[in-house]
């Protein structure tokens, strides 16, 4: 009997994932939702489409998001749909409906049913949040045929595997506009992330107007920063995506900034605290032993906490070696008399303090995973940044986050600064195969895609968040089970161009980027490069941090290249399976099509080659163009002598070092090419 249970759950969880994979490829849905079934019918969008929002509830989101949700479908589409504006309880094509207003907390149902049949679509929440992540999961429904377009009929049962699905933003490395951040709201929202952590104050930039410290904003920002009013205004933009807002003030080292205003806070007495230029972790920490830290700090959160309605403060706490501390003999003596052994023991001590200012605050405390020490209670919420790699056990500093007893969000495995695939972050999974009991699980709230802008600027921005954190959302969103690569990558495409829809300037900046390194001439060789090429990896670009200042151009070329080239994937792909199956029969059309295109790329390059910018990519478009001749004339049954044999090996050991700050992305493929034509084809 046991074993025919298991067969009939074999064969139906068979059927399930067969049937879900299957569905993948007719519907371009990111995140996947948890239960879908597909059905025939086909739901005309005309200029008599009416969507109405019915219930005694009054949702200032949701009329938000029906308003958006009209002028993206009109706008995709082209259709004049007559009535722009939402209905009220009133019959309509599209009926939307939702029990409750979210107060946008930790824990909100953000569950919905969607049900598109021939000329009906009904939208069902438990809270309006819900209902705005619906409205954007039908938007991906759109599809066309030779007669126009139309919603794909379905029936969508969705929740969120995650109650934390965030995206931080540094805006202290480098300012980013509050229209910059609108747009990757609106951006998250389609993606039905959920919570934006701002990243405010870092060694580079203080960037919050404060009144009760005016230094702060006038002396440690360059002027660049959000003023309160600008800063609620983006509380209630995001509130009305359901996104919820983190604010973060990092303490106490990453401080150079606020010492910058008020010195007489650091540990150092005599140090010339100045805004940071430069990347790295810094030296000035505020001084925990002065009662007139802690003094300044309530002030600061009583302010900055009011801005923000969310239970959750981040402090920062990571990255402080306390060298100044240990150069101290105040604080030396201040470690003695308090029992402190050590410089983590101080560093708690200071947390704790924080922790019960923010209590009276109404506010959970928040830190990176520095500050989970063996005092630290298990109130205060754990960002996991580390991860095995820096020397801690599997899972990170996550799962044992959990097993203490700590809430956590998990940032190791997601740092799309990094510059790493979206295959990489999408194969991260929060927990893994690790066990973990019930009361563990929940504790895992979820995670962040965590966006460092030391080499990001407002151009640039967006080409670095996106397209791969829609993947990372889908990790967030959907189940477990939903993570295969080449499907994942399938529907990316489409997503990846639907974010222009929302503003994102992910495409159309970087060819902004190559105009003015082309200084406005024809760029067609300049982009076949940037579509092979892409940034240096896991920070190698920046030579520790020394390179490039805050003001430095991030208008290069490694800036206009983006990860995942797209011409690189192809072929990188195309050459994988030759090597595989090794035979010269299988010599795609891709790997010939490719080779063609770059053969001649150098050509089409030298009109423009006397571009003070274009000039240094001279050497690796004449080697890509070399090699690529070199591998058509063997494709093209010309046999090579050894003398060419030689030079295509020296040619490509000079392309696999990294130049301007990027590497050739199709480097790997093309030694293996080199390798199977040594070994498939005869030498001259
Ligand atoms: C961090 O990356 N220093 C949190």
């Amino acid at each position: 009997m046991k074993k025919l249970i298991l067969y009939i759950l074999f064969v139906s969880f068979g059927q399930l994932s067969f049937s879900q994979n299957d569905l993948t490829k007719e519907y371009n849905l990111m995140p996947w939702p948890e239960h879908i079934e597909g059905n025939d019918a086909i739901f005309r969008i005309d200029t008599s489409m009416t969507i109405s929002i019915n219930g005694h509830l009054d949702s200032k989101r949701v009329d938000n998001a029906a308003v958006n949700f009209l002028r993206r479908l009109s706008n995709r589409t082209g259709v004049f749909i007559d009535r722009g504006f939402p209905l009220k309880n009133q019959e309509a094509s599209i009926e939307v409906s939702y029990d409750s207003i979210s107060n946008l907390t930790v824990n909100d149902d953000e569950s919905y049913t969607l049900k598109v049949q021939n000329d009906k679509i009904i939208i069902k929440a438990v809270t309006d949040v819900g209902a705005l992540r619906a409205l954007q999961t039908l938007l991906q429904l759109v599809s066309y045929d030779e007669i126009g377009y139309y919603f794909k009929g379905a029936d969508i049962d969705d929740s969120p595997r995650f109650v934390w699905r965030g995206l931080m933003i540094d805006v202290a490395r480098h300012f980013h506009p509050i229209e910059v951040l609108k747009r990757n709201l609106d951006a998250m929202a389609s993606v039905k992330l959920n919570v934006f952590h701002w990243h405010l104050t870092d060694d580079q930039g203080f960037r919050v107007e404060s009144k009760v410290y005016p230094k702060l904003h006038e002396l440690a920002s360059d002027g660049l920063y959000y003023t309160q009013d600008q800063i609620k205004d983006l509380v209630t933009y995001a509130s009305n995506l359901g996104i919820r807002v983190i604010p973060e003030i990092d303490v106490p080292g990453h401080a150079s900034a606020i010492l910058t205003a008020y010195p007489e806070l650091g540990s150092k007495e005599g140090y010339e605290y100045s805004i940071e230029r430069h990347a790295g972790i810094f030296d000035p920490t505020l001084d925990p032993t002065n009662e007139e830290t802690y003094v300044f700090l309530e002030n600061l959160f009583t302010e900055v906490a009011a801005l923000f309605p969310d239970r959750y403060f981040h402090i920062g706490g990571d990255e402080n070696a306390g060298k100044h501390w240990n150069e101290n003999e105040k604080i030396t003596q201040f470690k003695k008399e308090h029992n402190l052994k050590n410089n983590h023991e101080l560093q708690t001590y200071f947390n704790i303090r924080l922790e019960k200012t923010l209590n009276k605050l109404d506010k959970y405390l928040m830190g990176w995973d520095e500050i989970m020490t063996p005092n630290m209670p298990t109130t205060a919420v754990i960002h996991s940044w580390r991860g095995e790699n820096e020397g801690l056990p599997k899972g990170g500093s996550l799962i044992s986050a959990a097993k203490k007893g700590y809430q956590a969000v998990l940032s190791n495995g997601y740092y799309i600064d990094r510059m790493l695939s979206v295959e990489h972050h999408y194969s991260v999974d929060p927990i893994g195969n690790v066990k973990l009991t019930e009361d563990e699980l929940k504790r895992v709230l979820g995670g962040e895609a965590t966006m460092w802008s030391e080499l990001v600027t407002p151009l640039t921005i967006d080409s670095r968040i996106w397209p791969r954190t829609a993947a990372i959302a889908e990790r967030f969103w959907s189940p477990k089970n939903v993570n295969d690569i080449d499907n994942m990558l399938h529907r990316l495409k489409d997503v990846n161009h639907k974010l222009e829809e929302l503003g994102i300037a992910h495409i159309k900046n970087r060819a902004v980027i190559l105009r003015n390194i082309s200084n406005h001439q024809n760029n067609s060789a300049l982009e076949t490069l940037t579509n092979l090429c892409e940034p240096l990896k896991v920070y190698s670009r920046n030579k520790g941090g020394i390179e490039y200042k805050s003001f430095s151009p991030f208008t290069l070329f490694a800036d206009a290249c983006v990860v995942d080239a797209i011409d690189a994937v192809p072929f990188n792909k195309a050459v994988s399976l030759l090597k595989a199956k090794n035979n010269k029969e299988d010599v795609s059309a891709v790997i010939y099509n490719s080779l063609k295109k770059w053969s001649t790329n150098y050509d089409i390059l030298l009109p423009i080659i006397d571009a003070p910018n274009v000039k240094p990519l001279e050497p690796l478009s004449k080697n890509l163009s070399k090699i690529s001749k070199l591998l058509l004339k063997i494709f093209d049954d010309e046999k090579l002598s050894q003398a060419e044999y030689n030079e295509l090996n020296t040619t490509i050991d000079i392309l696999n070092k990294p130049y301007l700050d990027v590497e050739l992305a199709v480097i790997e493929s093309l030694q293996e090419l080199i390798k199977f034509c040594e070994t498939n084809y005869p030498i001259k």
